[in-house]
C-alpha cells in the first residue's frame, strides 16, 4: 500500500542532499507541507533553497534536532506524518580530527528525534507515520577487490563518522523492534551533484582546478567509491518513503564504481576542455598526500532489493551526471565563492533577521 504523506519534517534540509531532496520532493508532491529543521552548521546553506521562498507549503525552522522541546513542538504543531532525517555531521576527515560533535549530532541527536517521534506517533495525532533514517554504505566497513554490501552485511564501521551513523541506524532498528515504530532506513553510496560542499572530493576537485590549486589524492589513489547522482538519491528516498514496508532497510547505489585517481583524471580532463586549457594541464595539479587514517579501501553496493521490491533504479548515467555537475559549478561560481569565504552565513540574518547563523 502506498503511504501518501501530508506534512513531512526534513531535518538537515539546508545541506547538500537535504536541499536537493526538498526541491525534488516538492516538485513531485505539491500538496504536501514541508518543514525544514536545520541548525545551520558550516554545512547548512539556505541559499540552496532560495527558489522556495514564499512557497506556502514550505517552512524553515532554525533549530537543533537535539532540542527536545523544539522538536516536539514542530512535530505536533505541523501535524508531521513523516520525518526524513538527513541532519548529521557528514565529513569523514572532520570526524577524525573532532569526533565528539559526530556522536552528539548523529547518535544523541537521532535518539532525541526518535524519542520525540515515538511520542508523537503514539499520541495518535496523525493517522499514519514514518521515520526515515538516511544513512550510508560506510556503516558496512570496507570491501576487498570483489563483492558487494547487501542489507544483511554486518555493520563494521571504521571511522568515527561511520560509527556514529551505524549507532543511529541501530537505534532506528531498536525503535522498530521495541516499540513497533514504523521506521525505514536507507544506506546510500557517495553522492555527487549541485550544492555539494567543496570539502568533499568532487566539488573540491572542481574548485581547486578552477583556481589552479593542488588536487590532494590520499594514499595511492586506488580506493574505490560508488557514485550516485544526488537527484537519483532523492527519488530513491521518495520511493522508499511511500512504498517500503515499515521496518525495512534499503541500500541505494549507482552501480558506478570508480577508483579515486580515475575520477580525478576525468574531472581534470573535462575541465581542460571547458576552461580551454591545454590537454593534460589540469593533471599537473595532482598531488599525492598522506593517506587518511583508517581509509576504507572499497565501497560497492548491491541495490537489487530496492530494484526488485520497489522497482527503483538510477536514471542518470555518470557521463551525463558528472558533466552536468561540472557545468553547474562553473555556472554557480558565486555560490562556491560564498561557501568558501563563509559569506553564506549572513544569509539567514538577511532573510530571517535575528542572530547570525
Ligand atoms: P551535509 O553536511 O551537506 O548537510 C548536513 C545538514 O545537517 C546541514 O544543513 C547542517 O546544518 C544540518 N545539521 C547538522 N547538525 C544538525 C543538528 N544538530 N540539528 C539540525 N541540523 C543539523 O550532509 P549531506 O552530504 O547532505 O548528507 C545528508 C545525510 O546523508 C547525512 O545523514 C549523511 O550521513 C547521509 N549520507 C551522505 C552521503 C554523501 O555522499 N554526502 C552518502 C550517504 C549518506
Ligand atoms: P569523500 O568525498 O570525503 O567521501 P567519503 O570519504 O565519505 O567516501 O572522499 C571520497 C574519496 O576521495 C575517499 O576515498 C577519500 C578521497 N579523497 C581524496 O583522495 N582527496 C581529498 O581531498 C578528499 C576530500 C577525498
Amino acid at each position: 500500500m502506498i503511504f501518501v504523506p501530508e506534512s513531512i519534517l526534513v531535518t538537515g534540509g539546508a545541506g547538500f542532499i537535504g536541499s536537493n531532496f526538498i526541491h525534488s520532493f516538492m516538485a513531485n508532491n505539491q500538496r504536501c507541507m514541508v518543514t525544514n529543521l536545520d541548525c545551520l552548521t558550516y554545512a547548512g546553506n539556505l541559499e540552496n533553497l532560495t527558489a522556495l521562498e514564499g512557497n506556502p507549503n514550505y517552512r524553515f525552522v532554525k533549530g537543533d534536532i537535539g532540542d527536545t522541546e523544539l522538536v516536539a513542538g514542530v512535530l505536533a504543531g505541523q501535524k508531521i506524518d513523516a520525518v526524513v532525517h538527513f541532519a548529521a555531521e557528514s565529513h569523514v576527515d572532520r570526524s577524525i580530527t573532532g569526533p565528539e560533535i559526530f556522536i552528539r549530532t548523529n547518535v544523541l541527536g537521532t535518539q532525541i528525534l526518535l524519542e520525540e517521534s515515538r511520542k508523537h506517533w503514539q499520541s495518535g495525532l496523525v493517522p499514519d507515520f514514518r521515520f526515515l533514517q538516511i544513512s550510508t554504505d560506510e556503516v558496512y566497513g570496507s570491501l576487498g577487490d570483489t563483492g558487494y554490501f547487501t542489507e544483511e552485511t554486518p555493520l563494521a564501521a571504521n571511522s568515527p563518522y561511520s560509527a556514529s551513523k551505524a549507532g543511529a541506524d541501530l537505534l532506528v532498528r531498536a525503535y522498530h523492534e521495541t516499540f513497533g515504530m514504523p521506521t525505514l532506513n536507507t544506506r546510500c553510496s557517495n553522492n555527487y551533484g549541485p550544492y555539494h560542499f567543496p570539502e568533499k572530493l568532487i566539488p573540491l576537485l572542481i574548485h581547486n582546478i578552477i583556481n589552479k590549486k593542488p588536487l590532494p589524492v590520499y594514499g595511492d589513489g586506488l580506493n574505490v567509491r560508488d557514485w550516485l547522482h544526488v537527484r537519483d538519491h532523492a527519488s530513491a528516498i521518495e520511493t522508499v518513503l511511500k512504498a517500503a514496508a515499515p521496518g525495512s532497510v534499503y541500500n541505494i547505489g549507482g552501480n558506478n564504481e570508480w577508483k579515486n585517481i580515475d575520477i580525478v583524471n576525468l574531472v581534470c580532463d573535462l575541465l581542460d576542455e571547458r576552461l580551454e586549457r591545454a590537454e593534460g594541464e589540469n593533471r599537473t595539479l595532482i598531488t599525492y598526500v598522506k593517506d587518511r587514517p583508517g581509509h576504507d579501501r572499497r565501497y560497492a553496493i548491491d541495490a537489487s532489493r530496492l530494484k526488485n521490491d520497489l522497482g527503483w533504479s538510477p536514471s542518470f548515467t555518470f557521463e551525463q551526471g558528472i558533466a552536468e555537475t561540472i557545468d553547474w559549478y562553473l555556472a554557480n561560481q558565486k555560490w562556491v565563492e560564498e561557501v568558501t569565504s563563509g559569506a553564506y552565513r549572513d544569509y539567514y540574518k538577511k532573510q530571517y533577521g535575528g542572530g547570525a547563523a
